[in-house]
């Protein structure tokens, strides 16, 4: 991983919105008393969305004020979190895609190469216009649609380069596309029809009949548990 510094260029102050002290206030109180610095994720990721979509210095210093924490405890953990971006991002999207295993076997360097051309050679890096941004990062948690790219809280999945082209020509052009699978799947279903499980006797009950069938001691009333516990008193 590369180093991760605070941008040289910062605002020169950070303050909540009144809904987002009350928000932070609030959730600052759901933790022990002498454990609230450990609402200090929470209240950064709050600031980081406040302050489209990165996390200027003056955050840092506001957030560990409001807890009470060296502002040194605040910068460790906005360093350490890769979830924290220490640099401004693109207004309309920033696209991170995924570069671990399942995804890479998948394509996702393919993916890499798309977001180089179309937004900038460097991750990190702003497109021309400032609308886009990029990073690679690690497993996302959508490995069984690799490969797959999260924007903000949305994730897309079962990315090929044209479809990845798609996607970023829509948030240039201000939209948001559907998020999910960009092939069709629902979930995680396997790709096409479904090809286990087809049989609708299975659920209709007309190949083995009903349960009463099956089970008739149980449908007259007995239990198979009671039975058992019958058994075992010998
Ligand atoms: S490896 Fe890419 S989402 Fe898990």
């Amino acid at each position: 991983m590369a180093v991760r510094r605070l941008h040289p260029d910062q605002p020169h102050d950070f303050a909540f919105t009144p809904e987002n002290m009350a928000w932070a206030t609030e959730t600052i109180a759901k933790y022990p008393e002498d454990k609230q610095a450990s609402a200090i994720i929470p209240l950064l990721w709050r600031a980081q969305e406040q302050s489209n979509g990165w996390l200027p210095e003056p955050a840092l210093r506001y957030v560990a004020d409001m807890l009470g924490v060296a502002y040194i405890r605040a910068y460790e953990v906005a360093t350490f979190y890769t979830m924290f971006q220490l640099s401004p991002v693109g207004s309309k999207a920033h696209i991170q895609v995924c570069g671990t295993t399942p995804c890479m076997l998948r394509g996702a360097e393919a993916l890499v190469e798309v977001c180089k051309r179309r937004i900038s050679e460097e991750p990190h890096g702003l497109s021309e216009d400032g609308s886009l941004s990029w990073e690679e990062v690690e497993c996302l948690g959508c490995c069984a649609n690799a490969p797959m790219v999260q924007v903000w809280k949305d994730t897309y999945e079962d990315l090929a380069p044209e479809a990845l082209e798609k996607l970023i020509s829509a948030f240039e052009r201000g939209s948001k596309p559907q998020p999910g699978s960009q092939a069709g799947r629902v979930s995680s279903s396997p790709e096409g029809p479904p090809t286990t499980l087809v049989d609708p006797t299975l659920y209709d009950g007309s190949a083995i009949g009903s349960w009463r069938d099956r089970f008739p001691e149980l449908a007259e009333g007995g239990s198979a548990a009671s039975g058992q516990s019958d058994k075992s008193k010998g």
